[in-house]
């Protein structure tokens, strides 16, 4: 049996794979926008497995899994074996034999290296506490569809070094730009969490205004992300300075855009005036999912097309 690919973390893809699949998404996108049927899929089936909450997530692979022809099927931790103790390696061999790819949202990245492991097909982090690596990859698709090559820009981190910072610090190796990251004591970036090779592509800043100063491409996320919510008064004291507001856009370059891979919590994290202000891309960048996952989807279910 052939070892199938996976994508656990953004480096599980070389940098020309990405070339491939962003030229893949453009053309798929076009197609679906134009209403060609495409069904490259037709027979397959995706398994979906949330052990945390999602609306763009799920959304996007179902409806990318459909529009591709094939079927995706949703199981979550309440209503299925998985959460009753079944072990991860059991449900991986299982599930593997009746789907043609698995997507994970859980809580540790082992567990979906557990199940990948064990598993006979493709399987896709949706999301873990280390790592959001298809988010990643829709944002920089849209950093490209909306201002050209992202290679030598600088993207500004502001916030909290989560799995959305360490999957940035990931591609800024990979694709080679520069990460500034601003995060309030106590919450700074771990290299070794975030599985970097070194230190090259990121600086941290102590005020989040020099991290956006000049930046390219300015970015935050929840103060509070899903498993630690029994931090979240701590984290609301700790976060209040490190807000995207009209003053951080302001200092970095004219042509930046903000992104953020919602949900949004206006007034935490971002400015209203900011998320839904004219350098805002959030629309397009959710948007994206769809488009950049259907390309995924395809590349590890049937390769190069
Ligand atoms: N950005 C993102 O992954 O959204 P969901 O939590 O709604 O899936
Ligand atoms: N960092 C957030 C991202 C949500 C899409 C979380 O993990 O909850």
């Amino acid at each position: 049996m052939k070892t199938p690919r996976h994508f656990l973390q953004f480096k599980d893809l070389s940098r020309a794979e990405f070339d491939y699949l962003f030229t893949r998404t453009r053309a798929i996108k076009q197609q679906f926008k134009a209403y060609q049927k495409y069904w490259p899929l037709e027979d397959r089936t995706l398994v979906m497995i949330f052990e945390k909450a999602s609306t763009r997530t799920r959304l996007s692979f179902e409806a990318g899994m459909h529009q591709l022809g094939g079927a995706a099927i949703y199981l979550n931790t309440r209503d299925s074996q998985l959460g009753r103790g079944e072990p991860v390696e059991d449900a991986a061999e299982v599930i593997s034999r009746m789907s043609d790819a698995v997507m994970i949202r859980t809580f540790e990245q082992s567990i979906v290296e557990r199940f990948a492991a064990h598993s006979r097909v493709p399987v896709i982090n949706g999301l873990t506490n280390e790592y959001h690596p298809c988010q990643i990859m829709a944002d920089i698709f849209t950093y490209i569809e909306q201002r050209g090559p992202i290679q030598g820009k600088t993207v500004a981190w502001i916030g909290d070094s989560n799995n959305m910072c360490n999957t940035w610090l990931q591609a800024a190796e990979l694709l080679d730009f520069n990460v500034h990251v601003s995060t309030p004591p106590g919450y700074e970036v771990e290299p070794e969490r975030a599985g970097l090779y070194g230190t090259d592509h990121f600086e941290q800043f102590a005020d989040p205004l020099e991290a956006a100063r000049g930046a390219d491409l300015v970015t935050t996320d929840v103060w509070t992300s899903m498993g630690f919510e029994a931090e979240n008064e701590t984290r609301i004291k700790a976060f209040k300075d490190w807000q995207v507001d009209a003053e951080m856009m302001q200092v970095a370059d004219p042509q930046a855009v903000f992104m953020h891979c919602l949900p949004a919590h206006r007034g935490e994290e971002v400015a209203a005036e900011v998320i839904d202000g004219p350098q805002s891309v959030v629309w397009d960048e959710a948007e994206n999912r769809l488009h950049t996952q259907k390309a995924l989807l395809e590349f590890l279910i049937l390769g190069k097309v």
